[in-house]
């Protein structure tokens, strides 16, 4: 199984991730948790690139090839070798965050990243693909509390973008699990995390083999 989580900024999909990471483990699947950008050992440089508030004029071409760079590295050194071991792989992030940021955020070609999405990612799509959904302002208001809580100082380019940027990305999101209804689980972010991790994880508990559900 190939499962990936997404949303706006301060959704709560890493959290949730790493929740349904550790009750599947429960359960007795054998699995991954990783994510994108930075998955990888280069991988996580390329991160430092891209969200480096110093890097505020990195030209959008640029920022859409380094994020399928760190998706093809991603690929072949991690999720396809676990895939391959039928290890679960849960990715905090994957394809749908480039329609959603580079396409419909910052416009760029659609038609391009749909090809580029499928070259990084090998022609490999997630089984299920949850989106954890919420108003802009409140995942805004979420990012913001947990970056005044961690030892990283201020806020990452994409942080800072103003609302009408992550108003966009909410919508590709939205048009894309429209568009993907055999994948894509819409879930409803505002909710409190225990709850929300129940009704992603009754999603996925027909998968596990033996129905050694947690
Ligand atoms: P994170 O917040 O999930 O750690 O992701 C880092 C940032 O990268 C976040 O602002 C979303 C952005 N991003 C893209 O713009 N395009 C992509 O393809 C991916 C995977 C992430």
């Amino acid at each position: 199984m190939f499962i990936t989580f997404e949303g706006i900024e301060g959704c709560g999909k890493s959290t949730q991730a790493k929740r349904i990471a550790n009750r599947l483990e429960r359960s007795g699947v054998s699995l991954i948790l990783t994510r994108e950008p930075g998955g990888t050992l280069i991988g996580h440089d390329i991160r430092q690139i891209l969200l480096s508030s110093n890097n505020r004029d990195l030209p959008p071409l640029a920022e859409l090839f380094l994020y399928e760079a760190d998706r093809a590295l991603h690929m072949a050194g991690v999720v396809k070798p676990a895939l391959a071991e039928k290890k679960w792989v849960l990715c905090d992030r994957f394809f749908d965050a480039t329609t959603a940021y580079q396409g419909y955020a910052r416009r760029q070609d659609l038609h391009m990243i749909t090809h580029l999405n499928e070259m990084a990612s090998f022609g490999i799509t997630p089984d299920v693909t949850f989106l954890l959904d919420c108003p802009v302002s409140v995942g805004i208001k979420r990012a913001l509390t947990r970056n005044a809580e961690s030892e990283e100082v201020g806020q990452d380019r994409f942080e800072q973008e103003k609302t009408v940027f992550h108003e966009a990305v909410r919508r590709g999101y939205m048009d894309l699990a429209k568009k993907n209804p055999e994948r894509f689980v819409v879930v409803d972010a505002t909710q409190a995390e225990s709850p929300l991790e129940a009704v992603i994880f009754s999603h996925l508990k027909a998968h596990i083999p033996l129905s050694r559900s947690a």
